[in-house]
């Protein structure tokens, strides 16, 4: 099943023209997970108003139910894309590649009348997984369409090779009809792969979740936290989704639909940090105009990299409106 590739080989193969086009952002605060075999479920998640659902062929689907999943989705998928009551990311989790079954998963959901915007790879360990995929995706998809595509990271082994699969997928993305969007941390997966216990406030996988976002940065990339399993516990996810907000993630993978309000919250800045961004990039200028590099804004040294926070936060918070 699981054939590899070398990097040249596939390089060689391709057209060479890249087809690399300048897109606009697309916001994944909430990735609402939806098991692609329950149709009630799948209706449910399109009354929602949510940056981004993930019809899952993956871990949310019973082993003997992967192929009504993947018959549900296709299914759905032809009748072409649904419209929200918000513009939604839509996107299918097929399976890893490993499992054998992604094969399948790919032919079915990438072979009807209507791809979804994106493609959510797990448990990719290595570039040759990456390279799997493309090959996948030269077969399946036509060139001049194009899918997003987000790996997860969910393994000691994937967290030491991350660099590399980010760098291939990154190079594969300018000639295959992929682009890598985001990274997803696994941190279930990862647990169990440590043999790690799971505690209130992560600690154990903190590296991980710092190494994952980053990673994610130095490639231009979205981070997507872990889950937050205690789906009924809205402060605690809160207080999770500010701590990954403050590491630097985008968004949060979700499991329950009154998860996603907490998550596309939490993911925009608040108002007093809005007020503190505005009034210091007016300050920034004014001080740039009169030659002074650091200044003091609000009893705080400023400069350039406290600037550039600054607009990170007034971009984010373009979002929410
Ligand atoms: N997507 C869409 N709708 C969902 C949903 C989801 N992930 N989870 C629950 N709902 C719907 C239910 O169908 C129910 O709809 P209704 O009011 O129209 O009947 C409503 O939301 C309330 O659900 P609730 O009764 O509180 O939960 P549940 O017992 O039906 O489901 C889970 C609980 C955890 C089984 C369910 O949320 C789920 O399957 N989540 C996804 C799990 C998953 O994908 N895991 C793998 C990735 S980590
Ligand atoms: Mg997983």
């Amino acid at each position: 099943m699981f054939r590899t590739y070398p990097l040249k080989f596939l390089l060689g193969k391709m057209p060479t023209k890249s087809k690399i086009s300048v897109r606009n952002y697309i916001p994944r605060r909430a990735l609402l997970y939806v098991p692609g075999d329950d149709r009630k479920k799948i209706d449910k998640a399109l009354g929602l108003d949510v940056d981004c659902i993930a019809l899952d062929c993956e871990d949310g689907v019973a082993l003997n139910r992967k192929v009504e999943a993947r018959a549900t989705i296709r299914e759905f998928l032809d009748k072409g894309k649904p419209k929200g009551p918000t513009k939604f990311d839509l996107g299918v989790r097929v399976n890893s590649i490993d499992s054998g079954l992604c094969h399948e998963d790919l032919v079915s959901c990438l072979g009807g009348s209507f791809l979804p915007d994106t493609v959510l790879l797990p448990k990719v360990e290595s570039s040759e997984h990456v390279l799997w995929f493309a090959d996948e995706i030269s077969h399946l998809i036509k060139a001049e369409d194009r899918i997003n595509l987000i790996i997860y990271i969910e393994s000691a082994l994937a967290f030491i090779n991350l660099g590399d699969i980010c760098k291939t997928a990154k190079q594969l993305s300018k000639r295959f009809s992929f682009e890598l969007v985001a990274l997803v941390l696994g941190s279930d997966d990862l647990l169990a792969n440590l043999g790690a216990i799971r505690t209130e406030d992560s600690k154990e996988i903190l590296y991980a979740r710092q190494k994952l976002v980053l990673t994610a940065k130095a490639f231009d990339l979205q981070a997507i936290d872990m889950v937050y399993i205690n789906y009924k516990d809205l402060d605690g996810l809160k207080k999770q989704c500010e701590e990954g907000m403050r590491m630097g993630y985008t968004g949060k993978q979700v499991i329950h639909p009154g998860q996603v309000p907490v998550v596309h919250e939490a993911f925009l800045p608040t108002k007093s940090q809005v007020n503190w961004a505005e009034g210091l990039l007016k300050s920034f200028e004014e001080h740039q105009k009169s030659g002074k590099g650091a200044f003091t804004y609000r009893g705080s040294m400023i400069d350039m990299p406290t600037m550039k926070q600054a607009q990170n936060i007034m971009k984010l918070a373009k979002l929410g409106k």
